[in-house]
């Protein structure tokens, strides 16, 4: 027999903590875990269903769409839209804010998400994820546009992640820590599993996709090339390294067992007028409140994440996340190249 707490339980649980809770945050949260619910199941059935491969369109950000991009996309907005929690979303797959129709109450609150994340992964059955971002809406305004949405990352209210692994997990923090459940799909409720989940900051595993290692700037070449020599190196010690493409995954794993996670400016960004590759809003924001929230560190090198005050929608920002001592030997290395070109 299932006698764990389940999370409705937990969002009830914590919402009875706070005295002025009106219910509308812990409801909201339960239509988001919904629309994590399905898209599970469609990521799960995969090929069976008919829903792999690419949908030959395009995003608002140039990269070509795969049919679940688009699924997971709708199912997110369906969940979210009717329920009076919302004034409006924002997706990584759509180029404007999402209104909410006329027809449903309009709510206190802002959704950012995407909805898919690591979709290169789907045909080859390589896990994926969705992640999610909330937002107060700014007083009186009814109908939120592009700007309203251009909150620094301190002032989420809430974010997560489902990562659709062997197991499907849902990953979250209010800014009360880090708490993660597992889908019990014989139930169908997510069930705490992964209490007040905190990173170990002793790491020896680093995350980068070094395919672009040339085009990488100095301060993070030689960070790499500092774990690479390992044992011979001034690190001293041998380090291990993983890439799988999917942010979520990755995010996850060193949230078990520590490590840094690396998507840097590169020059073919920055040749495309691009200030990194992941999008600060919907991937850089969310995840570095989580990482933050268990103990570890979330930069662009020359920045703290959370502290960057949005230029647009779809921004981009180059991503150093993960346990403390790394990101901030980085932001270390940073310093050192600018004070160099300063001198
Ligand atoms: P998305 O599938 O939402 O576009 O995001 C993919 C992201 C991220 O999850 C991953 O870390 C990175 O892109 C992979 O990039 P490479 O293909 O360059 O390795
Ligand atoms: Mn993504
Ligand atoms: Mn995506």
């Amino acid at each position: 027999m299932h006698n764990g707490t389940t999370i409705t339980q937990f969002l009830i649980e914590e919402q009875r903590r706070l005295p002025a809770a009106t219910g509308d945050f812990t409801s909201l949260l339960n239509d988001i875990v919904t629309a994590c619910k399905v898209i599970s199941n469609a990521v799960n059935h995969g090929a069976l269903i008919g829903v792999l491969g690419s949908a030959e369109t395009e995003n608002v950000q140039g990269e070509t769409q795969k049919k679940l991009d688009i699924i997971t996309n709708e199912v997110f907005i369906k969940s979210n839209e009717w329920a009076g929690h919302l004034a409006g979303m924002a997706s990584e797959e759509m180029e404007d804010v999402y209104a909410i129709p006329a027809e449903y109450p309009r709510g206190k609150y802002l959704l950012v998400f995407d909805p898919l994340d690591g979709s290169s992964n789907i045909d080859v059955n390589v896990s994926v994820g969705t992640i999610f971002s909330i937002l107060r809406c700014p007083e009186d305004v009814e109908n939120p546009t592009a700007e309203d949405f251009l909150q620094p990352g301190t002032e989420q209210v809430c974010a997560g992640y489902a990562l659709y692994g062997p197991s499907t997990m849902m990953v979250l923090t209010t800014g009360n820590g880090v708490n993660g459940f597992t889908l019990d799909q014989n139930i169908g409720e997510f069930v705490l599993t992964h209490p007040d989940m905190t990173i170990p900051q002793a790491t020896q595993e680093f995350a980068v996709n070094t395919s672009n290692t040339r085009f990488w700037e100095a301060p993070v070449k030689r960070y790499i090339d500092e774990c690479m020599a390992g044992s011979e190196g001034p690190r001293g010690k041998d380090f291990n390294m993983r890439w799988i493409a999917s942010m979520v995954a990755e995010v996850h794993r060193i949230l078990m067992r520590g490590g840094v996670f690396l998507y840097p400016l590169d020059t073919r960004m920055l040749a495309r007028g691009l200030g990194g590759k992941l999008r600060l809003l919907y991937e850089a924001n969310p995840m570095s409140f989580i990482i933050e929230q268990a103990g570890g560190a979330g930069h662009t090198g020359r920045q703290r994440i959370l502290d960057i005050a949005p230029d647009g929608l779809h921004q981009r920002v180059p991503v150093i996340l993960g346990s403390k001592e790394e990101v901030e030997r980085v932001a270390e290395y940073y310093r050192e190249m600018e004070n160099d070109t300063a001198a």
